[in-house]
């Protein structure tokens, strides 16, 4: 028997670009979309249970978290990545999955996808499954759409419903203030608000592209384009005073991530983050999660061919 126990991060993304190309017949909307991982991750902890202690009554997939109103059962994407990953790999032995949150909840950032594809890692390499990452990949996809980015990381294109993703080159250095206020939105609820004929502005993904390449931040910052946000943004104003107040302490380029409601200031220079991040910790610290951080690039910043 190896290790009683694996722990693995799972990071959180922003979105640079979302384009709603349609709904499929599926259900899903078809994207295509930008996205970066941020240094920003949850914990999860694959773990052998005792035989002695599992006892004949014993479930076969236990959750723990650090925080007490995320779910611990099928709801929750770890769960579902365990008994997606015991179903296909017909490992039966018990495993209890314990979870440290950092990354916030309901927030636009992928952060049960994040806890998903660490917990199918962490899985593989302590049931010696050894699963190629393409494998995990298409067990990823089968559990949410930003499951197999999460895997991937770094700075990718997203296409599909989201979950065929590609590794671009990538971004120049920057630093992310996040502020995710004191609401959740719902992934679903986002995209039904969608309405093609009410589109003014699209994100060109292969300028973003080009521009990424050339490290011309003008013409990143141009296409930075959520087209989720229109109707998150009606119905919840403060977001567009959080958007101006980053903006006005120098950020870059502000955007909604994904279906929201976390907004984010990116700086292509990290004095000015740090002022930023001061100010919008001291204006919405005391009711809303604020955070400054770095972003992320598995493996380094190698760029892609
Ligand atoms: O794939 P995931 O389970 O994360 O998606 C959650 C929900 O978000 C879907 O059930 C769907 O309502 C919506 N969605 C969508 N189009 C996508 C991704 C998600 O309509 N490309």
């Amino acid at each position: 028997m190896g290790e009683k126990a694996i722990c693995q991060r799972g990071y959180a993304k922003i979105n640079l670009a979302l384009d709603v190309r349609g709904l499929r017949e599926d259900g899903y909307h078809e994207v295509a979309m930008i996205m970066q991982t941020v240094k920003l991750w949850d914990e999860v902890t694959a773990e052998r249970v005792d035989p002695a202690e599992a006892g004949p009554d014993c479930p076969p997939i236990t959750v723990e978290c650090n925080l007490p109103y995320v779910p611990r059962d099928e709801r929750n994407l770890a769960w579902k990545a365990a008994a997606l990953f015991r179903e296909r790999t017909g490992i039966t032995e018990p495993v209890r999955l314990r979870i440290y949150k950092k990354i916030p909840v309901s927030a636009g950032l992928a952060g049960g996808s994040a806890d998903a594809a660490a917990a199918l890692k962490a899985m593989n390499l302590l049931f010696g499954a050894h699963l190629p990452m393409q494998k995990l990949i298409e067990l990823g996809a089968e559990i949410g759409s930003d499951v197999p980015f999460c895997l991937i990381g770094g700075t990718c294109l997203a296409t599909g419903r989201g979950e065929i993703v590609e590794r671009i080159r990538p971004l120049p250095e920057a630093t992310v203030v996040l502020v995710k206020p004191d609401f959740g939105i719902s992934t679903p609820w986002a995209y039904q608000q969608f309405e093609e004929d009410k589109v003014t502005r699209r994100p060109d993904l292969p300028a973003m592209q080009k521009a990424i390449a050339q490290r011309d931040w003008d013409g990143i910052a141009a296409q930075m384009v959520n087209l989720l946000e229109p109707p998150v943004l009606k119905e919840h104003p403060i977001l567009n005073h959080i958007k101006n107040d980053l903006l006005d302490k120098g950020a870059t380029a502000v955007l909604m991530s994904g279906s929201g409601p976390t907004v984010y200031g990116i700086f292509a220079e990290e004095k000015s983050s740090s002022k930023a991040y001061k100010f919008m910790k001291k204006y919405y610290g005391s009711r809303y999660t604020v955070l400054e951080r770095e972003l992320y690039q598995p493996g380094g910043r190698r760029p892609a061919p």
